[in-house]
C-alpha cells in the first residue's frame, strides 16, 4: 500500500515531547495502521495456516508493531526479540550492523517472521537475513510497517509490507528520532524548521 505526501501529510501537529524547531506531521494515522496489520495477519495466516509462528522483533522500533501484529494472528505465536545497531544517534544511515542483543531462544526447525519497523537501505535486513539463516529455520519470512523502497542499496525484500512510504524521516509507532517520539501514535514526518526535509540525500 503507498502512501504519498502530498495527499497524506496533514497540518504541522503540536505532540508531547516536541522541542522548538521541529515539526511533526501525521503521515499514516493510528486508524490507518490497524487495518493494515489485519490484513498483513491474514496474509502470513494466509501461507501458514496452522505453521506456530515465532515472530522475532528487532529492537526497540518495532516492539508496537509485532505486540500489535501478534495479536491479530491466530493460532500459535510466539516471540523474542533482538537488537542491532545500524544508526548512530541522528537520522543517518552508518551502513554497519552491529549485534548488542542476542536471541534468547533458538530458531532451528521454527516458522520465523522478522519483524522489522522500516526498510530503507536494506543492509540491516541483509546482515539479520544472513545471521538468521545460518540458524537452519523452517521457514524465514520478514514483514515490513514500512517500506522506503527508494533508498534501497541492499538486494532484498520482505515478504509483506504495510506501507511503501516516501523518503521521509519518520517517527512514532515505535520508531524514534535519538529515542524521542516513539510514543506517537500515528506514523509521523519530522521536519526541521532550519533544515527543512529531515532526511535530504
Ligand atoms: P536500513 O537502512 O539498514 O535501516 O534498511 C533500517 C533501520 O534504520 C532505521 N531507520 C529509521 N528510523 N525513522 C526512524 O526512526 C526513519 O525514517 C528511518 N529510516 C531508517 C530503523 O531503525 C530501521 O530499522
Ligand atoms: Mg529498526
Amino acid at each position: 500500500m503507498a502512501v504519498t505526501t502530498k495527499r497524506k501529510a496533514g497540518a504541522a501537529k503540536t505532540v508531547p515531547g516536541l522541542r522548538p524547531g521541529e515539526f511533526i506531521r501525521v503521515l499514516i494515522s493510528s486508524a490507518r495502521i490497524k487495518t493494515r496489520l489485519q490484513q498483513l495477519a491474514r496474509d502470513i495466516r494466509r501461507d501458514f495456516p496452522t505453521e506456530p509462528l515465532h515472530l522475532i522483533g528487532v529492537l526497540k522500533g518495532s516492539v508496537f508493531f509485532l505486540t500489535d501484529l501478534a495479536r491479530e494472528l491466530g493460532g500459535e505465536v510466539s516471540f523474542d526479540f533482538l537488537s542491532v545497531s545500524s544508526y548512530g544517534h541522528g537520522i543517518d544511515s552508518t551502513g554497519e550492523v552491529k549485534l548488542i542483543k542476542d536471541l534468547d531462544v533458538s530458531i532451528e526447525g521454527k516458522t520465523v517472521v522478522v519483524v522489522e519497523d522500516i526498510l530503507d537501505t536494506g543492509l540491516t535486513l541483509k546482515y539479520l537475513l544472513r545471521f538468521f539463516e545460518e540458524k537452519k529455520p523452517k521457514h524465514l519470512r520478514v514483514v515490513v510497517l514500512l517500506d522506503k523502497v527508494e533508498r534501497r542499496i541492499a538486494d532484498v525484500r520482505a515478504q509483506y509490507t504495510g506501507f511503501v512510504i516516501p523518503n521521509e524521516f519518520v517517527v512514532g509507532y515505535g520508531l524514534d528520532f535519538d529515542e524521542r517520539y516513539r510514543n506517537l501514535p500515528d506514523v509521523c514526518m519530522l521536519q526541521f524548521a532550519s533544515r527543512g526535509k529531515a532526511k535530504s540525500d
